[in-house]
């Protein structure tokens, strides 16, 4: 069994190791007390991420004393970064892996049952596939794929462990991202996802390889907008989306591109942090609120009918009320579909961390959190409630979680729509048009209209 904490990169190497297992005989199970491997992959953005994991391996210790020839491994940005330390506090578990050597996941569990608890963690340079594209995968969908086109982060965000823990950026040819695109639409997938920490800063560092190598082309740097667009015309991709790109290197191409690309979606994750000049200076942003509006009023401007989405944090060391009063106003200003809002955590080895004379009072830090999430969800309301009336192409994701009677789909717009059931089978991974009924705070209501390809057994797409 493989469980999964943090972001989609956590979630698409989860694939992998799942994949991996399966190849060695395994299956996947749902419960632990029935597993013979247990891979936990692990995140320490937060510091409760880090709280949960070793409460999580502290409950398995019993799992292990019923049944010794259970392995337990640890993966993850948290083993990344915690290494020995987590055999040293955790002295059941087997195997401690990195995340960049997930390839090895299982060549180290067989060592380990031979060898006795194995630690192991790469940095990028130890390895010469940053990015094991070949590596089987178990897909958590069969129509909808994570496609990995840059590791790392560059940036020095005050508050963010990332760059520690992942590296430095590298980004992936372009044609080999091109033909992971091809091989996943020949294999039924019809909606991609391009991950990375900032991606549309992706390039940087390969035009500075052919810079080093002396080539001399004019367009040395493949943009990000040039890749969005290529696996945009994909044959068989309907839907491209990305995430996350950073508010300081979005440009008029990006947005061009998603506006003249049919199958980008309308959807961009913007992340905000904070509405506070002086905060957004601390943490090394490389933006000003103005700017981030002027940006976003950009996108608006050039990609019809765009969702917004966004990430901000509460209490960043020294935010006074009056800073916050800003991030209330922007967040209020740019009327976000929906927002990650987080407290601040302090993360040891990051910049803010070490400003302990400036941290925010919790109780002051709750307060501001709530008065957020009312603003936020003021918004989110009103553009769900804009949609009444709208007919909208959604992807089948399968039966709604609290009501069996209804199926539930994605929109264009990343937002999950319920709608009764029709008679016969509507498979996961088909295309239908719903009509909005009634926008709620996280989600839509609506009627199905029609089915405009229908997914089989195999999610091979049908186009009706
Ligand atoms: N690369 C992405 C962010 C990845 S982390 C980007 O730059 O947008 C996802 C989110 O976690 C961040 O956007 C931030 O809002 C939040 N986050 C990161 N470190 C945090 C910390 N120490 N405390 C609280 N939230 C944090
Ligand atoms: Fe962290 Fe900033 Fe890099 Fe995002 S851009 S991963 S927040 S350092
Ligand atoms: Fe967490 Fe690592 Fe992602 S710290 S958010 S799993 S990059």
């Amino acid at each position: 069994m493989v469980q999964t904490f943090g972001c989609q990169m956590n979630e698409h190497d989860s694939e992998r190791l799942a994949g991996m297992l399966e190849a060695d005989g395994y299956e996947p199970i749902s419960d632990q007390t029935q597993a013979d491997v247990i891979v936990l992959n692990t995140c320490c953005i937060r510091e409760n991420a880090d709280n949960k994991l070793y409460g999580a391996l502290g409950n398995m210790k019993q799992l292990k004393d019923d049944n010794p020839d259970l392995q337990i491994m640890v993966g993850g940005c948290l083993a990344q970064k915690d290494r020995e330390l987590i055999q040293q506090r955790a002295g059941h578990v087997d195997v401690v892996f990195g995340t960049h050597n997930v390839h090895r996941a299982t060549a180290l569990m067989a060592d380990a049952r031979r060898d006795g608890p194995i630690t192991e963690i790469w940095t990028a340079a130890d390895t010469d596939d940053p990015f094991p594209s070949a590596l089987p995968a178990r897909r958590q969908t069969d129509y909808a794929a994570w496609l990995t086109i840059q590791i790392g982060c560059d940036n020095s965000c005050a508050f963010c462990i990332v760059p520690a823990v992942r590296g430095a950026e590298i980004s992936r040819p372009p044609e080999d991202i091109v033909s992971e695109a091809r091989r996943l639409a020949a294999a039924g997938v019809t909606e991609i996802t391009l991950l990375g920490q900032n991606v549309n800063s992706y390039g940087r560092d390969l035009a500075v390889a052919v810079r080093r190598s002396g080539g001399t082309g004019i367009r040395v740097r493949p943009a990000f907008a040039d890749l969005l667009l290529a696996v945009g015309g994909v044959e068989g991709i309907r839907r491209v989306r990305f995430t996350s790109p950073h508010p300081k290197d979005m440009n008029t191409e990006v947005y061009q591109v998603m506006a003249g690309t049919p199958s980008v979606m309308p959807h961009l994750h913007f992340p905000l942090q904070s509405g506070s000049d002086n905060v957004l200076k601390a943490m090394h942003r490389g933006y000003t609120a103005a700017r981030y509006l002027a940006k976003l009023s950009e996108a608006r401007e050039t990609i019809p009918d765009l969702a917004v989405t966004t990430d901000i944090i509460v209490g960043f060391p020294g935010e006074t009320g009056e800073d916050f009063e800003r991030t209330l106003e922007v967040a209020a200003h740019a009327e976000f579909d929906s927002a990650f809002t987080f407290v601040y955590s302090p993360r040891p080895g990051t910049e803010a961390a070490d400003l302990t004379d400036r941290f925010c009072d919790p109780a002051e830090v709750k307060d501001r959190y709530s008065r957020l999430r009312t603003v936020i969800e003021r918004s989110a309301l009103q553009r769900h409630r804009a949609r009444e009336g709208r007919v909208e192409e959604v992807v089948v994701e399968g039966p709604s979680k609290t009501d069996a009677l209804r199926l539930t789909g994605r929109t264009g717009q990343n937002k999950l729509v319920h709608f009764p059931k029709p008679e016969g089978p509507l498979r996961p991974g088909s295309y239908a048009t719903v009509r909005i009924l009634e926008g709620r705070t996280q989600y839509l209501l609506g009627e199905l209209v029609e089915v405009t390809a229908r997914a089989s057994h195999r999610t091979r797409l049908v186009v009706l």
